[in-house]
């Protein structure tokens, strides 16, 4: 989605502009612009496609001088990805440049207003409202012009502004999309997210919805919507610049993938406490916790997958219904809430708009509802009753990997904190399932020291039609996500079916050499899968099977086989992802495909 960054101080904006820009590709855009005031006059450049077009266009920014400015990657919404409707956007006189994350819902409505008081627009975009309405409050006070326009607006926006009567100060505002304040030894900046600004600061702000922020060279002022003072307090960021750069990897993905074993760590460590499984930030008593009757999982994408996954471990383990539900859907289909209701929202950004609107509908309902957040302070974290970090760091390319896996590893706490206090599983298999958690770092580190195998393999791959993945119980959820993984970075199309399922139709779809990766982790489902893998086979599939050490039955039927370390029956999916997320990688790298940012997706999807 859309990216802003901004900057008020000593040094030349416009290269901290762009460099901030380099840091938010991994959001998915479509064009650039920034804006840069010198005290004069505000100057801007914008250009379709990648920044590489801006950088040149403006020779790495050295064209327009000034030490104010603001910049936008933006995500085409309202109006088609080109130069005149990238932002920053601006009104007739150009006194007033804006950049803007989000939809303003209201903007038909408004610009037909505009257009009959005599405003003329250039854009198709909803973000040219914000510039002109503006210009309409603006009587010579800018924060009175800034609160009467959030008055008006529908939506949800972050907004960087610049008015040309008030050089040295930069106003930034939000409502349900992300956007902060950091401070540093030459000045201040904004951003919508964390990583824009880490390489100048790591004590930011965050702007809560409906705040104003004024920065100026030396100091930054908060407001509420009603232009009235607040006092915030700075947050330091603990991650550091490498976290959020490449580190000698060719892409993000590979580098977060083989993060894996650290992220998974972290989200494990705190929660286990001799032995024990706890949860602090659970916000549930003993008694509450008994008291649940029904658990929803809401999510989208990868996420998602993981609620997939978690059903069959809550069920199994802590016997309670589970429905999992993509946020999209649950938001419009009524579901049946009650107190015994506990919604589990996840989410890697907590800002997913589809995400973030079910967890409001739950919670006007009065439902419990609990976050799986990786992203500190977002909406999502903010607004859940209770939140349970997901501690992967920042993640970067499109497609999920390390964040995934931290998400299947707060579920699986859940699920064994719920089924310790429910008295559904003996201490001795708490015990057990510790152990295996514990082991699960240095067996993602194994499967990761087998990447060639698996890049060769994939290698043979790259010119694919169809490749489908197929899997029992939770090897079905493994496969939605292996699927994913590969179908979107690398364009080929890929499909994943319950086992079982593949001969009511899709198995029309096998030929002579189509692949078909069976993933088989689930000692009672063996044989069950190897019938359909046969089933495939005699139809000329080209079979892969990702099964567990020892499983060496499978031989007869797979014709390549990906061993995975033994591991408890619930948490194979954490190993048998790795070859998938791998697969994926090399699939789309022999084809060349831009692996971190796959045309058309985005990393935060913020709008419906
Ligand atoms: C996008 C990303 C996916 C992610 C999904 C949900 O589609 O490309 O990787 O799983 O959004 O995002 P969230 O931030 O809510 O986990």
């Amino acid at each position: 989605m859309c990216g802003i960054v901004g900057y008020i101080g000593k040094e030349q904006a416009a290269p901290v502009l762009l460099d901030g820009l380099d840091k938010l590709e991994y959001r998915g855009y479509d064009s650039a612009g920034i804006a840069v005031f010198d005290g004069e006059k505000i100057q801007s450049a914008k250009a379709r496609g990648r920044l590489k077009v801006l950088r040149e266009l403006t020779h790495g920014g050295e064209k327009l001088p000034g030490n104010c400015g603001i910049g936008h990657t933006r995500w085409a919404t309202h109006g088609i990805p080109s130069d005149k409707n990238a932002h920053p956007h601006f009104n007739e006189s150009e006194s007033i440049a804006v950049v803007h994350n989000g939809i303003i819902e209201n903007y038909l409505k408004l610009k037909n207003h505009l257009i009959e008081k005599g405003y003329k627009f250039t854009s198709d975009t909803d973000t040219e409202v914000v510039a002109h309405l503006l210009d309409y409050y603006y009587k010579g006070d800018p924060l009175e012009a800034v609160v009467r326009m959030m008055h008006r607006v529908e939506g949800s926006y972050a907004l960087g502004i610049l008015f040309r009567d008030h050089p040295g100060k930069l106003y930034a505002v939000r409502k349900d999309s992300p956007l902060i304040t950091g401070t540093s030894k030459t000045g201040n900046l904004i951003a919508s997210d964390v990583p824009a600004i880490l390489k100048y600061t790591r004590d930011v702000y965050f702007i809560q919805n409906e705040e104003i922020a004024c920065l100026e060279e030396d100091s930054i002022h908060f407001y509420n919507i009603d232009g009235e003072p607040i006092e915030k307090e700075a947050v330091t960021i603990q991650w550091d610049v490498s976290a959020a750069e490449k580190a000698g990897y060719e892409h993000f993905m590979l580098k977060e993938i083989y993060e894996q074993p650290k992220a998974v760590l972290d989200t494990l460590n705190p929660r286990i406490r001799d032995g024990k499984i706890e949860i602090d930030e659970l916000g549930m008593s003993d008694d509450e916790i008994k008291k649940i009757k029904k658990i929803y999982i809401v999510a989208c994408g990868s996420a998602y997958h993981t609620g997939v996954t978690a059903k069959y471990v809550f069920e199994g383990m802590a016997r309670i219904p589970v429905e999992v539900d993509l946020a999209s859907e649950f938001r419009y289909r009524d579901p049946i809430l009650d107190e015994d209701t506990l919604l589990i929202v996840v989410s890697q950004s907590g800002e997913t708009a589809d995400t973030l609107a079910a967890l409001r509908e739950a919670k006007a309902r009065n439902v419990r509802t609990l976050g799986i957040v990786n992203v500190v302070g977002s909406s999502i974290a903010r607004e859940a009753d209770n939140v349970m970090y997901t501690w992967a760091g920042p993640e970067i390319a499109v497609a999920t990997t390390k964040a995934y896996s931290t998400q299947l590893i707060a579920e699986y706490l859940l699920a064994m904190k719920f089924a310790q206090v429910r008295g559904t599983v003996t201490q001795q298999e708490i015990d057990e399932m510790v152990e295996a958690l514990k082991q699960l770092p240095g067996q993602i580190e194994l499967l990761l020291d087998h990447k060639e195998k698996i890049q060769r393999f994939a290698n043979r791959y790259i010119a694919a039609r169809d490749i489908f993945f197929i899997g029992r119980g939770i090897d079905y959820a493994i496969s939605l996500e292996g699927s994913l993984k590969l179908k979107e970075i690398s364009y080929i199309h890929s499909e994943a079916y319950a086992a079982g399922e593949l001969k009511h139709g899709t198995i029309s779809l096998i030929e002579e050499g189509t692949l078909v990766a069976a993933v088989l982790t689930q000692e009672d489902l063996y044989k069950k899968m190897i019938s359909n893998m046969v089933e495939v086979k005699t139809r000329g599939a080209f079979l892969l099977a990702v099964t567990n050490m020892g499983n060496t039955e499978v031989e007869k039927a797979a014709d390549y086989v990906i061993y995975i370390p033994k591991t408890h029956k619930y948490f194979t999916n954490s190993l048998a992802v790795i070859p998938l997320q791998l697969f994926g990688y090399y699939v789309a790298l022999g084809k060349g495909c831009d692996v971190d940012k796959p045309r058309n997706l985005a990393k935060s999807v913020t709008v419906e």
